[in-house]
Parts: C-alpha cells; structure tokens; sequence
C-alpha cells in the first residue's frame, strides 16, 4: 500500500458550474458513424426513418446533450444542399478527407430528427474550407428561419415546416492544418471567421458560436494562431474550440496515463491567450472553451491508411474504429476528471466520436453492440457530474513519467449535485501496483453518508469490449471501500489502476 492521498472539500468553495454541453458527442459522416452507425434500415432494430433503435438507447444511457455534425474534416468540402430533399434525388460525391463515397442518404433534417429522439441538440459546424459567407448564411435559413424565404419554405417542402433552432454553431475544423481541404493561415481564417459570425449574427444576435483553435498542442503555430485568430473573432465569438487525441506509443502505462497532464496545460494555455487577447481588446467578455474533439486514437491508424491507400473511394468504409482496452478508459477518465477541474471556463466539450469511429459505442453490420471500456468513465460522469465542480485541497502521491513530472498517482476531481444534495468524488489510480488509502474531508458542510462506490476495474490493461464479448470489462460495486470516521471525514480506498466514483448524500 503507498502513501494515502488527501483530498479536501470546503462548502462554497468553487470553481464554476459544469455545463450539460461538457458531456456533448460528435457524429461525423466518416466510416461507419453515420451509415451503419447511428442509422441502417435494413437492421431488425432500426425504426420507420432507418435509426438503429439500440444505438439510439445507449446513446440516451450516456447522457449526450449535444452532438458536434457533420464534421470534423467531412465538413470542409461538404455542400449541405446535397443532403436535404428526396432522397434518390441526392448526389453521391467524393470525400477527400477520408478518400470515400459520400452518398447522403442522410443529411441535416435526418440527423435534426435523430437528435430529438435521443434526447439531444445538435451543433452544426459549418464549411470554411470551401466555402463561406454566403452558404453558411444559407444554411443558417433553412435550418432556423421559420417561413417565408425560399430556403425556409424549401425545407418545410421537405418536410420539415419548424425550424430546427440549431444554437451553436462552428465556424470550421482545424483550420491550421494541412490536412484540412482549404486550410488557412491564422490571418486568413480569422479574417473569414469574423466575417462569417458578423453575418450570421445579423441573422440571429443570440447564436453561440465557436471559433477555430489548434488542432493539438503540438501544432507550431500553437498558441499563435489562437493570437491571431482570436484578435478578429473575440466580439464576435463565445467560444474558441480545442482538439486532443492521444496515442500509445509507451512501453510502460503509466508514462501513457501521465498523458493528461497535456489536457491541462492546452487548457490552460488557451485560457491564457483568451485573456491576453481580451486584455489587448480591453474587452469585458471571458471567451469559453469548446473542447469539441478529444479522445484516444491509435489503434486503428496504419489499417486504416492502408485501406485509405489500397481501396478509398468505397461507400461504406472501416475507417477509426478502435477497440479500446481497459487502460485506454483509464485515461479517458483522467482527461473527463481534468475537464471539471476546469469548469470555470471550459463550457463544452465533444468526445468524438460517438458511434463505431473512436467510439464508445460499436456496432456489428447487421448484428449486435457493445459498450466500449470508455463508455464507462463518461457515463458516470454525464450522470453524476453535474453540478458544481468544487475546488478541492487534493494532495497525492507522485510520480515521474517520461514527458511529465510529479503527476499524481490519484487524478480526482468532486462535484456537487445541482440540488446540493449528492456529493461525488470521481478518482483515477495511475499506480498500477499499489492501492491508495484517500482521506477524503467534507469541510462546513451538513452531514453526508456513503451512497456507492463504483469501480472500473481489471486483471489486464489490454482487456476489451466487442460486441461477441461485451462484458469483459465492466464496472462493479466496491464493497466496505469506504470508512466513514464521521465530522465529514471518510477514507476511501482506491484500488491499483482503476477508476473511481464515490457517491455521497446529505442525511
Ligand atoms: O474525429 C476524427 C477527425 O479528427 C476529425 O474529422 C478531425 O477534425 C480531427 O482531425
């Protein structure tokens, strides 16, 4: 057993309300998330519009307010118009993002409605690749305007009379990379991005509206580009986004655990040029975080280039779809634990993707699904996270990894329930040998009792979920883990390598 960790909790101290959209999804039209993901007629489960009925249930077991569409790289190239209107009338065009066939039998009115069914908004990202002002104001009529122009009328004769009132918007993807279809310098993207919000806000004063930040931190133009960008964009924005994947190319789990440390220092990185921009500006207004893509993304990357090089240009592709193992929900789980850490500015975040590509979610062509391990960790959080993330006096044992210094063994964070009256400790154990004994200290508060511990937990860090197997790992109830010593004081054991939800409720 190591040293025991100290994590303690003062009433009305702090950090910032936990917005529901930090729990937000993204659906991009790449490999199977949409076709054979969320919707695929010919399965005995889909219902009369084609949706797979059991995807649409473990995505309202999430917990998914919001979800990020159509892209992600898709969305650069992408004409919107080709997916609204009957549908044999639709084209099919090539992709050069993911070097596919996209058929658009599905489109905006589609995933609007596969939205409301499970109980979701979407946020729509809009074209700054190859196009602009201009269809980025068209699009904005016929999703929002009520009747009476030719877009809004044209959608109604699609079906679809009410507006679908989509809020928040994204003005493009990964602008600063290479990769993307029309990339841009900062100069060129800030400027196009002003310009885009000016006008779309002239349409509708109360849109949310996310501006481009780097695609990683190991960008060279980051934090630059969020500089120069933001000095056009900051009036007319809320939100500057952030993207993070991680990869395993460790030998040892916990230099790949020690990753998140990465997750907070963008954070805090762009917080601080938001605030330098703000001050140059002499602006009142704080620009929020949308971290709208962040995951793990690594298993599937060299068949996927292969299949990329061997065969592109097929309809329905395998494209990103990682199997993660019971270490990769581990970190899942310290980059969900590092978000309420943050709740103070960071107001919502994506985890992409949702269904089959780098997803929690996995599905057979025709057959069965699985939970993936990250299920797990964001589940827990989507329901028990909500509320208001306290500023907790955390002390843990530490450790060095081969990219960071003294990272915790005991990655936690705590929230308190909107009704204040659940209090929940959410911890990872990095250390793979050794249990951690927390003293966990309620200070000021009235009583609280132990609910539940609930533990992920496994024998193998390589362990994985398939729809054949689906319950090789899963999460159990911890018994007698917790001592309540009373005076709000508590010791909680963590076992070694596991992930951690200890639920408190006011007596
Ligand atoms: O989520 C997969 C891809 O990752 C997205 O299309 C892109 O924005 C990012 O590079």
């Amino acid at each position: 057993m190591r040293e025991q960790a100290k994590i303690t909790v003062e009433n009305g101290n702090v950090i910032g309300t936990v917005e529901k959209n930090v729990f937000g999804s993204f659906v991009e039209h790449l490999g199977r998330s949409v076709y054979y993901g969320i919707y695929e007629p010919d399965h005995p489960n889909a219902d009369e519009l084609g949706f797979r009925k059991d995807v649409a249930e473990l995505v309202r077991e999430l917990g998914v307010p919001i979800i990020r569409y159509p892209g992600g790289n898709f969305v650069s190239s992408y004409r919107w118009e080709d997916g609204v209107g009957p549908v044999n009338e639709r084209p099919a065009r090539l992709d050069p993002n993911w070097r596919a066939i996209e058929t658009n039998r599905v489109g905006l009115n589609e995933f609007a409605t596969w939205c409301k069914r499970v109980g979701s908004e979407p946020m729509m990202a809009i074209n700054l690749g190859t196009r602009g002002v201009e269809a980025a104001l068209d699009l904005l009529d016929y999703c929002n305007h009520p009747s009476g122009t030719y877009l809004s009328d044209l959608r109604a004769r699609h079906g679809y009379p009410e507006p679908h009132n989509v809020r928040y918007w994204c003005l493009g993807n990964e602008m600063d990379g290479v990769w993307q279809v029309g990339y841009k310098t900062a100069y060129e993207y800030g400027r196009l991005a002003e310009q885009t919000a000016r006008a779309m806000r002239m349409i509708d004063p109360d849109l949310k509206l996310v501006s481009c930040g780097s695609s990683h931190t190991f960008m060279p133009s980051f934090p630059d580009w969020e500089a120069e960008t933001l000095s056009h964009t900051y009036d007319v924005v809320d939100y500057i986004s952030l993207h993070q994947y991680f990869e395993n190319d460790f030998d040892n789990p916990a230099d790949f655990l020690a990753q998140s440390m990465e997750t907070d220092h963008f954070i805090r990185t762009v917080i601080a040029v938001c605030d330098y921009v703000k001050a140059k500006k002499r602006g009142k207004k704080d620009i929020m975080l949308s971290f709208d893509e962040w995951n793990l993304w690594y298993h599937s990357k060299e068949h996927d280039a292969q299949l990329q090089k061997e065969e592109p240009w097929q309809t329905v592709m395998h494209l990103l779809e990682d199997v993660y193992t019971f270490e990769d929900a581990l970190l899942a789980g310290c980059m969900l634990i590092t978000f309420l850490k943050h709740a103070d500015r960071l107001k919502m975040a994506c985890l992409a993707q949702l269904v089959n590509v780098i997803a929690p979610i996995m599905t057979d062509i025709g057959g069965g699904i699985c939970r993936q391990t990250t299920f797990f960790p964001f589940k827990h959080v989507s329901c028990y996270g909500r509320g208001e993330s306290m500023r907790a006096f955390a002390v843990s044992p530490k450790y060095e990894s081969r990219a960071y210094s003294d990272v915790n063994y005991v990655e936690s964070a705590v929230v308190q329930s909107e009704d204040g009256s659940e209090i929940t400790l959410f911890a990872v154990n990095r250390d793979l040998e050794n249990a951690i004994p927390v003293a966990f200290t309620l200070r000021g508060f009235d009583e609280f009792r132990p609910v539940e511990h609930i533990a992920l937990e496994c024998d193998d860090l390589k362990a994985v979920n398939t729809p054949a197997d689906p319950d090789r790992v899963k999460p159990c109830q911890r018994i007698g883990s917790i001592e309540d010593l009373g005076g709000g004081a508590f010791t909680v054991g963590l076992n070694p390598a596991s992930w951690n939800v200890v639920r408190f409720r006011k007596a």
